[in-house]
């Protein structure tokens, strides 16, 4: 990162104040909008260390580019290039913070966690996680590596 925004510098120091942890994601296509910042909390560094029967909070903020009445999240382990779908709490992101319908540049925050059952496997693998719109595009689209751990 060359260019660093201060704004964009003091939301980090915050938010480290705070307790959340941005962290550093790829974008896997989110072509209805726009990811801002990616929380994963606690996830100190990358692989994020998931423990088993452990829970984490996930806050995804982003600028939808789009209009929807819906939006869907999915969300897969991605095992040596095979994305596994994986089990969350709630698949509805209209009861995950966001406001429905979505109208086109808002900023949203998308809040889920993401429950480790103790019967996964300890492996390295890429969490993706989509949000899509009422016409299966992406909202927002991201990847991060992480680490099961017993
Ligand atoms: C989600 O993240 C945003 C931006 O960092 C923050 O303003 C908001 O309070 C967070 N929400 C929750 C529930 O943690």
């Amino acid at each position: 990162m060359q260019v660093t925004c201060p704004a964009v510098a003091i939301l980090l120091a915050l938010g480290a104040l705070c307790g959340a942890q941005p962290v550093k994601f790829k974008d896997c296509g989110s072509t209805a909008g726009k990811i801002i910042i990616v929380d994963i909390t606690p996830c100190p560094s990358l692989p994020c260390v998931l423990r088993k029967g452990q829970s984490y909070a996930v806050n995804v903020t982003f600028t939808s580019k789009t209009s929807s009445q819906t939006s869907t999240a999915a969300v897969h382990g991605i095992l040596g290039g095979i994305p596994v779908p994986f089990n969350i709490p709630n698949a509805d992101g209209c009861k995950c913070g966001i406001q429905c319908p979505i109208r086109n540049n808002q900023i949203h925050h998308y809040i889920n966690s993401l429950p480790v059952k103790s019967e996964y496997p300890s492996i390295k693998l890429v969490v993706e996680w989509e949000l899509k719109d009422e016409h299966d595009k992406d909202i927002f689209c991201w990847r991060i590596p992480v680490q099961i751990s017993g």
